[in-house]
């Protein structure tokens, strides 16, 4: 099923050659368009707070991709570099299978204040919950069970930093909820600053204080800079993103022991040119760029952003790679649904393959220090079940990008985790 995607990402898993194969940690185990009017976008663009919005992005509130359908199917060349093969086979956390389990869920999303209230299907209504109960199992190894304890207490005097889009605020609230459950008194984790959690405050910390951590977000959707600009260029121009500047919060995310990026939701024509912004390399406007040439520019410069920056004896750094959605396109292309389905997809429908995710595979291989992409396309590309739908705080939009949760972003987590104790062995 997802042995079109064999990759290993990690150039340094790939050359250790990494066995997760331990026997001690068996786990048997409404169409309606979703933006709102572009008229609406224009006034906003053009009229609203331009300090403001500076810190925004492009775009409205919500990660509503509309172009990764169109993407589906482009397959981009890969390689296929097998991990070495170690006795019983090699392990690829990222290639396997779900399988049903009990196990699940590790949590309560209304037992923990740090799951945002749109994410949290069961207390949104959804009736079915077989969509907890799956487990991702890799083909000759297994996802090491989280054991909050020891998380815990490889995290004292960290400093874990998400860096990114909505779905990297899910994967924080994911984290936090995971590691709360092994924590007596709720009262010691708070929000640094008391704030709660909206859609678009840029940033969120929340302190372990018994433990002496904090898991922090940094929104930065595009990880490059936003800004808007004098009328130079032609009037359809009215910000651009400067491709070759890393987002200026990013002095801001080099002191830490963790850090994890993602990008890709807002790399739409929607949210890009629909809304008037468009691409920047140095002074010049490039007006033809495609969204994919400029997504890699932005990944050259945050590349050697952390090449440069970050002190990689010090700081674990990964970058997720892109997570599926699973919009029904109707066959007029102008019109799509969501339809939440009880059980996993059986197939991917193309749904494994992201220009993305093969454009931060290709970047972070040519990097000269370790990185560990966490390859979540492919196995995302089944849970066609596992998304918010209807299950929000804003019903009448339903929505097949986002994820409930406890949920997928909770294996995304047991992902890092993993790589965190086993490669990294945490010893920071
Ligand atoms: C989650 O917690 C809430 C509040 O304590 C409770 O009402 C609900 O039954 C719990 N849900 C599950 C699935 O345990
Ligand atoms: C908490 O962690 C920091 C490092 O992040 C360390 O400098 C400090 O001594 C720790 N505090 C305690 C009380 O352990
Ligand atoms: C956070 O939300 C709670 C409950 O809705 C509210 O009472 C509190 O004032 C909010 N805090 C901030 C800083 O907005
Ligand atoms: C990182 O560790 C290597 C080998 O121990 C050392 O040569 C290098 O100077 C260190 N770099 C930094 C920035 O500390
Ligand atoms: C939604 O998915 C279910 C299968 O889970 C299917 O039976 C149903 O026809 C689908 N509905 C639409 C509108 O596509
Ligand atoms: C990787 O580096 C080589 C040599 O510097 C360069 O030719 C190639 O284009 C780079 N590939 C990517 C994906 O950046």
């Amino acid at each position: 099923m997802v042995n079109t995607f064999s990759r290993s990402t990690s150039g340094h898993y790939t050359r250790k050659g990494l066995n997760f194969g331990s026997p001690k940690s068996p786990r048997v185990g409404g169409h309606r368009k979703t933006w709102v009017s572009r008229s609406f976008h224009i006034l906003v663009g053009c009229s609203l707070l331009i300090t403001f919005v500076l810190a925004m992005g492009c775009g409205y509130v919500y990660v509503f991709p509309s172009l990764t359908q169109a993407f589906h199917g482009y397959g981009l060349s890969k390689d296929s570099k097998p991990v070495e093969s170690n006795g019983g086979g090699t392990c690829d956390l990222f290639e396997g299978n779900w399988e049903p389990y009990n196990g699940y869920p590790l949590y309560n999303s209304s037992e923990c204040p740090f799951a945002e209230r749109g994410f949290n299907c069961l207390a949104n209504g959804r009736k079915d919950n077989d969509y907890l109960k799956w487990r991702w199992k890799p083909k000759n190894c297994d996802v090491p069970v989280f054991d909050v304890r020891v998380v815990l207490e490889r995290l004292r005097g960290k400093r874990v930093v998400f860096v990114g889009d909505s779905m990297s605020r899910t994967q924080w609230e994911s984290l936090i909820c995971l590691l709360m459950t092994g924590v007596e008194d709720k009262k010691s984790i708070y929000e640094v600053n008391g704030n709660n959690i909206t859609k678009q405050i840029r940033f969120l910390g929340v302190r372990f204080s018994s433990f002496n951590f904090t898991v922090e977000f940094y929104r930065s959707v595009f990880l490059v800079q936003h800004g808007w600009v004098p009328r130079i260029g032609p009037k359809r121009v009215r910000s651009t993103l400067k491709l070759d500047k890393l987002d200026d919060i990013s002095k801001e995310w080099s002191d830490s022991d963790v850090l994890i990026f993602n990008t890709g939701q807002w790399w739409t024509t929607g949210k890009l040119f629909d809304t008037g912004c468009y691409f920047q390399v140095g002074k010049a406007l490039k007006l033809g760029m495609s969204i994919t040439a400029a997504y890699k520019t932005a990944l050259d410069t945050w590349a050697s952003w952390v090449e440069t920056t970050v002190n990689t004896n010090r700081t674990k750094i990964f970058f997720r790679s892109f997570e599926p959605s699973h919009w029904s396109h109707w066959s007029d292309q102008s019109r799509r649904s969501c339809n939440v389905t009880q059980f996993p997809m059986s197939e991917t429908e193309g749904r494994d393959q992201s220009p993305f995710s093969d454009i931060i595979s290709e970047v972070v291989k040519n990097m000269t220090v370790p990185v560990t992409v966490l390859q979540v396309t492919s196995m995302g590309a089944f849970r066609s079940d596992a998304h918010v739908g209807p299950y929000s705080d804003m019903p009448a939009v339903a929505d097949c990008s986002h994820w409930c949760l406890p949920g997928v972003p909770d294996v995304w987590n047991e992902f890092m985790v993993s790589f965190l104790l086993a490669e990294y062995k945490l010893d920071l």
